[in-house]
């Protein structure tokens, strides 16, 4: 109710878009166009906080964020392929590089290699944004999948990565060095 749009006030907005609003960001632009001509008293959404002053600022950078994020979406004219890895020794490093240097056979496709272990979470956020398909490489550390991997998969948004291929390689010792053991690729609607 008090949204004054003040320094906190924007950086919270700003942070709610981002987490929960930004995947929908068509629809927010097909709903501005709606509300924009009309006489408005209050802003009551169904997720969020309600408005009742500077609504139109609320509007305004509602349909900024929205056109920005929409902007990096479309932008693309090639696709694009995420391959994000974590490697203590260097061997998941090494399969990594060689399936990027497979990938990038085809023409048309353009392929980043991140490793994941230290990245900040909005720039590997960003990265899977611009991503169509992502691929994901772990060592086998006792019997598990290492801690960024699954921080990965929390950043993977259902509504947003909806239908992008997915991948995965893991590296274990019991297959010796420098053997890809996994690897799986899906147009999942899931
Ligand atoms: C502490 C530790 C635990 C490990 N646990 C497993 C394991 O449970 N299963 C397995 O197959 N390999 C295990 N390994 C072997 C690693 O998965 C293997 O060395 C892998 O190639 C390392 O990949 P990297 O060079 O990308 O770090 C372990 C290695 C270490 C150092």
């Amino acid at each position: 109710m008090f949204s004054n749009f003040d320094e906190q006030y924007t950086k919270s907005f700003k942070y709610y878009f981002d987490v929960i609003m930004r995947p929908f960001s068509r629809f927010i632009l097909k709903a501005i166009e709606k509300v924009k001509p009309l006489e408005l008293e209050y802003i009551c959404p169904g997720h969020g906080p309600i408005h009742k002053t500077n609504l139109r600022k609320a509007i305004e950078l509602s349909e900024k964020f929205a056109e920005e994020y929409m902007k990096v979406v479309s932008e693309k004219n090639q696709m694009n392929i995420l391959i994000a890895y974590v490697s203590a020794y260097g061997y998941t490093k090494e399969a990594a590089h060689i399936i990027a240097e497979g990938i990038q056979e085809t023409e048309g496709i353009t392929v980043d290699i991140t490793d994941i272990e230290n990245i900040a979470l909005e720039e590997l956020e960003s990265k899977l944004i611009k991503s169509d398909g992502l691929i994901i490489g772990s060592p086998t550390i006792n019997q598990n999948t290492l801690l960024p991997v699954y921080r990965l998969f929390a950043l993977i948004n259902p509504i947003r990565d909806k239908g992008k291929l997915g991948g995965a390689f893991v590296h274990m010792a019991g297959a010796g060095s420098h053997q890809i053991l996994y690897w799986k690729t899906s147009a999942s609607e899931a």
